[in-house]
């Protein structure tokens, strides 16, 4: 299993924070946002990383992250020329996929769950991960039966099947490559995720995993804010302050 992060994008509701720099380097509390990410795949046993990130902003994740030794990770980086959508981590990784499965997480995605016996017991298709929310309108939501096999998706519902809320967290078989390249734009312009998950639920081979821990997207100035509260009210309570 690979692992790759999303660390592109143009994160223009952060403006003017992110007019010099790049979203998943502002901090959270006491570290850059993109450590999160690193350590959940980290701590999911996902070793093998490509970092995809934006051209103006490269040579700044390298300085910051380097080949990943620090980390007890190797690292690698491919630039994503204009953002095109989250699908197009696929396209972008293919040579980083190469035959494997992999995990995509999304550089702004803050998580404290352990993904790791859903990625050890992953066999094939796809995975999403879900979380219960109150608003569910606001987010890609996911149906599922009993067994956890999706049954829908839809980008922010007005009238929402479930509460449950897909998180910027993914599991896919070799084939999203071959997926994503088939994908159209959306609306927006850009290749959508829930495309390439409405593929594998057309399959019925898409799978509903529940988490139950924090996660947040820190992508407005109030979820950066929050996450960052919450992030140092756990670093004062594990250090005993
Ligand atoms: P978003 O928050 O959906 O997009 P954004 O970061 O451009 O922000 P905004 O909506 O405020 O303009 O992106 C989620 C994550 O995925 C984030 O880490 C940026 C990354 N991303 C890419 O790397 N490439 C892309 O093409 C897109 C759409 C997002």
């Amino acid at each position: 299993m690979k692992g790759i992060i999303l660390a592109g994008g143009s994160a223009t509701r952060l403006r003017p924070l992110t007019k010099v720099t790049t979203k998943q380097l502002l901090p959270v509390y006491n570290k850059p946002m993109i450590y999160y990410p690193i350590e959940t795949l980290l701590k999911s046993g996902i070793e093998d990383i490509l970092i995809i990130v934006a051209p103006e902003h490269a040579g700044h994740f390298i300085n910051l992250l380097g080949s990943g030794k620090d980390f007890g990770a190797k690292f690698s980086y491919e630039v994503q020329e204009s953002p095109r959508g989250l699908s197009d981590a696929f396209i972008v990784g293919e040579n980083f996929i190469g035959k494997d499965d992999v995990t995509l997480i999304l550089g702004d995605n803050i998580f404290d769950c352990d993904f790791s016996d859903h990625i050890k017991s992953f066999s094939g298709g796809g995975v999403v991960y879900a979380k219960e929310v109150h608003d569910p309108e606001r987010f890609g939501v996911v149906d599922f039966d009993k067994d956890g096999k999706a049954l829908s998706i839809e980008e922010k519902p007005k009238k929402p099947k479930s509460k449950f809320a897909v998180v910027g967290l993914y599991t896919y078989d070799n084939r999203a490559v071959e997926y994503a390249k088939k994908l159209k734009p959306s609306d927006r312009g850009e290749i959508e995720i829930t495309d390439l998950n409405n593929i594998y639920l057309k399959n019925g081979e898409l799978k509903v995993n529940i988490i139950e821990g924090l996660w947040e997207d820190a992508g407005t100035f109030d979820s950066l804010l929050r996450v960052s509260q919450i992030m140092a009210a756990k670093y004062k309570e594990e250090e005993g302050e």
